[in-house]
């Protein structure tokens, strides 16, 4: 079971960034329906989504923010809804919780 954080590490900003065993970058997000995870990489350049660490949504929590050009992803799908990858998505990576604990699988 790989751990990935707990509930209350996502309150201070809703997101959280994290490096997995193999690398990859990921962000664990807040939804009104349960985390959610996507890799960390904008399907526009590739890059990592934030600039700040742990700063991937907009005021209202409801988007992430690719901070290189602007894209806006759902935070409960990963769906692109505007910028340069408009109708593109988020690689999503499963996850599920384990009491307050969020881990992979
Ligand atoms: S790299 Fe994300 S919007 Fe361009």
């Amino acid at each position: 079971m790989t751990v990935l954080c707990t509930l209350a590490d996502l309150e201070p900003t809703g997101a959280k960034g994290i490096t997995l065993a193999d690398k990859r970058e990921i962000v664990v997000v807040e939804t009104p329906a349960g985390p959610r995870a996507y890799l960390n990489s904008c399907p526009h350049n590739q890059v990592t989504l934030e600039i700040l660490p742990d700063r991937f949504l907009n005021a209202e929590r409801s988007e992430l923010v690719c901070t290189a050009h602007g894209a806006r992803f759902l935070i409960g799908t990963g769906y692109c809804v505007l910028g340069p990858c408009a109708g593109r998505s988020l690689n999503s990576i499963p996850i599920r919780l384990e009491g307050e604990t969020i881990v992979l699988g």
